[in-house]
């Protein structure tokens, strides 16, 4: 009994552990000293937020929605939401909510910021977003192990990735309303390379094509060699790993010989 017990405590420990959701930000148009708090520009913002990010928000279906609040130019606060496609509204909403936490925390007196975590994207600013291409504010995070300690190795497998990522970003462009691709193939017989890209759905196909694009390039200047990688930008997301990361199945688009 007790080292039954003892073992459902020690899974429960292990498996909230490895459920550490990543997360990360990019802060923008920092106030000088004080704090946003006192301006209208802040309840605006505080609108916005509560209209996208709190308990009891309605999702949209396509994972994605734009909000602002106010009507006086210097003052209104504009703010959007993407969630991952395979995401569940609860999840979503329960990502959304830990992500407007992190800006408290994270970005204390930035009038514009993004949010990104596993699930998904909170975006705010003092300025319009929606159908504006942004690729430039972006994070990238590497998987840190890499895939082999053979250069030829490394070089043979991201060279599939590449050409693996590249053809998920031309499957996202064919359904403007979704926006988004998921795909599995095999490498060297008995691996397999995970991949997911996703635009925000304002953007035309010619932005999302483009954002997508940099972003897959960004991929290999920082993360060459490692068994995954993603790049997080404002209007688009690339990633994949040597892992299942998404519920979604395979589309079965394309096969990679190695
Ligand atoms: C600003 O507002 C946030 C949330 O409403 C609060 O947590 C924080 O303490 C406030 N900061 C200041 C300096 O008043
Ligand atoms: C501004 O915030 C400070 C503390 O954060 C508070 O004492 C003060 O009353 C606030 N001013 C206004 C105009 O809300
Ligand atoms: C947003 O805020 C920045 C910094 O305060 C300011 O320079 C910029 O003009 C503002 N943009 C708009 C559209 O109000
Ligand atoms: C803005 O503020 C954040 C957090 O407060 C900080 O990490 C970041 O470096 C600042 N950016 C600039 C340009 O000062
Ligand atoms: C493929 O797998 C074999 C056997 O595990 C290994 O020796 C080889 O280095 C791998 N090749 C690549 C390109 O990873
Ligand atoms: C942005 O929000 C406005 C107002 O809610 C809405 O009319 C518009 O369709 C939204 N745009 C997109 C691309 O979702």
């Amino acid at each position: 009994m007790f080292v039954s017990l003892l073992f459902v405590w020690i899974s429960t420990v292990i498996s909230t552990a490895t459920a550490v959701e990543y997360e990360t930000h990019y802060c923008d148009l920092n106030t000088t000293s004080s704090h946003i708090n006192n301006t209208s520009y802040y309840s605006n913002l505080v609108q916005v937020l509560n209209s996208l990010a709190s308990d009891n928000i309605i999702l949209n279906d396509n994972q994605f929605s734009n909000m602002s609040s106010g009507s006086i130019p210097p003052d209104i606060a504009y703010g959007l939401y993407l969630c991952r496609a395979d995401v569940l509204q609860n999840d979503c909403r329960n990502c959304l909510l830990k992500a407007r936490e992190d800006i408290d925390n994270s970005c204390p007196s930035s009038k514009a910021a993004v949010l990104w975590r596993d699930n998904c994207m909170l975006r705010y600013a003092n300025y319009s977003m929606v159908s504006v291409m942004n690729s430039d504010t972006y994070r990238a995070a590497c998987n840190k192990f890499d895939i082999s300690d053979q250069n030829s190795d490394q070089n043979r497998f991201w060279e599939d990735a590449m050409n693996f990522m590249s053809r998920l970003a031309k499957s996202a462009l064919t359904d403007q309303k979704k926006m988004f691709a998921n795909d599995e193939v095999s490498y060297n017989h008995t691996k397999k390379i995970y991949g997911y890209v996703q635009c925000t759905p304002d953007l035309s196909v010619s932005a999302c094509d483009n954002c997508l694009q940099v972003s897959i390039g960004r991929l290999a200047q920082y993360c060459h060699g490692k068994q995954g990688a993603r790049v997080l930008a404002a209007s688009c997301n690339v990633r994949f790993e040597s892992y299942k990361f998404i519920q979604f199945q395979a589309a079965g688009l394309t096969s990679i010989s190695c």
